[in-house]
């Protein structure tokens, strides 16, 4: 497959949430094209079983290949965790996930290699992030939490609101206690809450982001494969969603920090 540097880089999740790794490469790689696909019929992705999600997961990447795309990005935490190697075996082009770039900058950023890692319940029961951290690193010491609350709460937009930051109370303590020096946000809705999470772990625990991570790992690949888009005309960014874009739009702008145009709905 012939890919081009103006080709679209596309970025998927199971609903509004991928935006914060949208808006982190809009930020680091501000003349990339984007396309955008969030399941928003079939949200919240988190609770579904593996096989379920790997299904969903086909059909996304499919659609984005279609539309000729140069790289793929799995922006879902809870896609990363059980199906990128479903879609690694089905793409010709590059797929980059945020469990890899997370995991790595976990590594770089913790000195006592204790490191929390809170997710989806899906997303923490596959144990993705412990195997990718181990693989690059066999004596980190991990302590891990599902955050089944969150997602919901971060869509209320009670970003600081008090059954927020009870919850998070709730959730960071048994991480707090095994003394980890580095959390990681992993699922898509969480760095929305990084002021808040910060806040309740402390000053002394560094919290990793992984839609960031994710930028600077895409910035380098495009770097590494010639593919940087040279054109310095403003890029092109298309939302494509499976349910009436009103909710995206409203939510979505939280996400992205700025005003969302070009949503289209998908129909299957
Ligand atoms: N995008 C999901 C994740 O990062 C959170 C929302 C969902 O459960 O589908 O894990």
């Amino acid at each position: 497959m012939h890919l081009s540097p103006e080709n679209p880089i596309g970025v998927f999740d199971s609903g509004v949430g991928g935006l914060t790794v949208v808006r982190a490469l809009m930020e680091r790689l501000p003349f990339e094209n984007i396309l955008y696909f969030g399941d928003t019929a079939r949200v919240p992705y988190g609770v579904k079983s593996v096989e379920t999600i790997a299904h969903y997961t086909t059909q996304i990447s499919q659609f984005l290949l279609e539309r000729r795309v140069k790289l793929l990005i799995i922006a879902c935490n809870t896609m990363a965790a059980v199906s990128a190697q479903v879609v690694r075996d089905l793409s010709p082009v590059p797929v980059l996930d945020v469990i890899e770039a997370g995991a790595i900058t976990a590594l770089n950023a913790s000195s006592t290699k204790r490191i929390g890692v809170i997710g989806t319940p899906t997303t923490i029961n596959s144990n993705a992030y412990g195997r990718a951290i181990h693989h690059h690193s066999q004596d980190a010491r991990i302590t891990s939490q599902a955050c089944a609350l969150f997602v919901p709460l971060v869509e209320e937009g009670w970003l600081e609101h008090p059954v927020t930051r009870l919850t998070a109370q709730e959730y960071l303590r048994p991480v707090v206690a095994e003394k980890v020096d580095t959390l990681v946000l992993g699922c898509t809705h969480y760095p929305l809450l990084k002021p808040l999470l910060q806040d309740v772990a402390g000053p002394g625990i560094a919290l990793v982001d992984s839609a960031e991570a994710m930028a600077d790992q895409t910035a380098h690949l495009l770097s590494e494969l010639t593919l940087h888009n040279v054109s310095r005309l403003a890029p092109e960014y298309h939302f494509f969603v499976t349910d009436v874009p009103l909710r995206f739009q409203t939510i979505g702008e939280r996400f992205l920090g700025r005003s969302l145009s070009n949503v289209h709905v998908v129909k299957w």
